[in-house]
Order: C-alpha cells, then sequence, then structure tokens
C-alpha cells in the first residue's frame, strides 16, 4: 500500500467511492474542484493505492493553528487492515508539519468504526452537533486532538 498526493486526475475514482461511502452526503464534483484548487493554501488531500488501484483517500484543511479533518474513505473491502490509520497519520502528519496546534473533525454518531479509529488516535469529544446530519437526524459529534510540534508522526494508536 502506498500513500501519495491526490491530484484532479484521481477525481474519477474518488467520486464513485465517495458516493458508495457517503450516500446521503456525498460531496460533489465542484466541491472536490474547489477543494484541490487550493492544494497549495490550506489544504491537503492524500490517496492511498494497493496494486495501483484506489484503497482510500482522505483530506484536511489546515488554516493557523487549526486543522480540520475534512473526509476520510477506504473502498469497503479494504476496510479493517489499517489503510484508514495509515491515512489519518499523514493527515496528522501534515498537521503538525504546518505547525497546527489543534485538528477537529466531525463524526456520526452512528458511525462506530470512525469513532473507535480517532480515539486510538488520541481524539476525544468536545462538542454536539444535533441532527446535524440529514434527513437522518444523526448528531455530529465534535472531536478534537492537540498536536505538539515534534508530532509529524504521530505513530500513538496507529500501530497494529
Ligand atoms: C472509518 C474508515 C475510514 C476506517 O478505515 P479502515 O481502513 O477500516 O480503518 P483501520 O483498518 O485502520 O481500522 C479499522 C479496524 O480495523 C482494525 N485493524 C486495522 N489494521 C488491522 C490489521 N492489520 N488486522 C486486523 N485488524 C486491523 C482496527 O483495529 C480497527 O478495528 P475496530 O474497527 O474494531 O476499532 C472506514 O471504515 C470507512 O471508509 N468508512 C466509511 C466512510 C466513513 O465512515 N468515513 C469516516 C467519516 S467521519
Amino acid at each position: 500500500m502506498k500513500l501519495r498526493q491526490m491530484t484532479l486526475d484521481d477525481l474519477p475514482g474518488v467520486l464513485e467511492l465517495e458516493r458508495l461511502l457517503f450516500p446521503e452526503d456525498a460531496w460533489s464534483e465542484k466541491a472536490y474542484r474547489d477543494e484541490l484548487a487550493d492544494l497549495d493554501g490550506t489544504r491537503h488531500y492524500v490517496l492511498a493505492e494497493d496494486g495501483g488501484g484506489l484503497a482510500g483517500w482522505a483530506g484536511l484543511a489546515a488554516v493557523g493553528d487549526q486543522a480540520d479533518v475534512l473526509t476520510i474513505g477506504v473502498r469497503p473491502e479494504l476496510q479493517g487492515r489499517g489503510v484508514g490509520a495509515r491515512l489519518l497519520a499523514a493527515l496528522l502528519g501534515e498537521a503538525a508539519v504546518r505547525g497546527c496546534g489543534e485538528v477537529f473533525l466531525d463524526v456520526r454518531a452512528d458511525n462506530d468504526r470512525a469513532r473507535r479509529l480517532y480515539e486510538r488516535f488520541g481524539f476525544t469529544p468536545v462538542g454536539v452537533r444535533k441532527r446535524y446530519y440529514q434527513p437522518s437526524g444523526v448528531d455530529a459529534i465534535v472531536m478534537m486532538r492537540a498536536l505538539r510540534p515534534g508530532d509529524e508522526t504521530p505513530a500513538r494508536g496507529a500501530g497494529r
């Protein structure tokens, strides 16, 4: 499994996986194009490849002291093998390199696997956005993890 930066050429594969993994609120092609237009600025998108095929992807926004995990997804048949952990570690490493002191993310309250992944990486719940996801009305849990200089390889909780 290899990680590399995502480019516009990766969009068709990512959009297909996006619609599969997030049927209720998939990002549009335009949303992704807007995100990737800021790769030299506040954004960082990373892709995981398995035997040359798309295994997963993840995106980060870093503005000043704060970074946000914007998205992360792994092809269903490859979940549970550490791809998500690799992607999240890459985002945290980038946030540390960019000098961010805190990383935030939103996760659906009913997404147990994602919540466990974030908890293993030291994220803790700091708030709830009631009925944030529509039309299901599921809450969003806001989670946060502090980053210190030197956390470029945040293996804490990642190794399994
Ligand atoms: C959430 C998501 C990104 C996690 O990715 P993943 O690749 O499955 O994550 P990992 O493999 O690193 O960890 C998942 C599980 O596999 C286990 N695992 C990891 N590597 C393993 C290995 N080599 N052998 C056995 N188990 C392993 C982890 O311990 C973890 O177990 P748990 O779910 O019981 O806590 C993925 O499930 C996904 O794409 N979900 C749908 C989209 C989504 O919900 N995204 C998050 C939005 S907030």
